[in-house]
């Protein structure tokens, strides 16, 4: 069977393409981390705001140094705002959303996670430095979604 050259480039090309599409994948997971959510946990969306844990949402410091912020998106804040973490330390964000999708994104790193009703997401990273990053929602949630922003200080020892 004769194969013509051009259609020999363009199989060349096609299998070219697929390694690199599956070498995106690997790189984006190996060396940024970035994944699909581990954790599949559901919520009633309509008594999240007196839940025991996110209707008193805030950061506590776990008995081994760990440290949990409970998190509450909604139209159009995030509570607790300013989130405050130590540096150092891995920190667990635990949010859900009573009303509608969210985005919670800590820029500068790679926290960003969908906030979804009915969803509690769940993420845990540590900050290596101390500074102040902004927070942004970013899923459309409707009228004032430009306004959905937050700020996330990560506290240096002894401060
Ligand atoms: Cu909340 Cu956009």
């Amino acid at each position: 069977m004769r194969v013509d050259l051009y259609e020999k480039i363009w199989m060349g090309v096609a299998a070219a393409l697929i390694v690199i599409f599956l070498a995106a994948i690997v790189v984006a997971a190996g060396a940024y981390a970035i994944h699909p959510q581990s954790h599949v946990e559901t919520i009633d969306p309509t008594t999240v705001l007196e839940d025991p844990e996110f209707g008193n949402p805030g950061v506590a410091i776990q008995p081994d140094g760990s440290v949990v912020v409970t998190l509450v998106a909604e139209m159009f804040f995030f509570d607790p705002d300013p989130i405050e973490v130590p540096a150092g330390r891995p920190v667990t964000f635990r949010l859900t959303s009573p009303d509608v999708i969210h985005g919670f994104e800590i820029v500068g790193t790679n926290a960003n996670t969908m906030v979804i009703p009915g969803y509690v997401s769940e993420f845990t990273m540590s900050f290596a430095e101390p500074g102040e990053h902004l927070v942004v929602c970013n899923e459309y949630c409707g009228l004032l979604h430009h306004n959905m922003v937050g700020k996330l200080i990560v506290q240096g020892v002894g401060e």
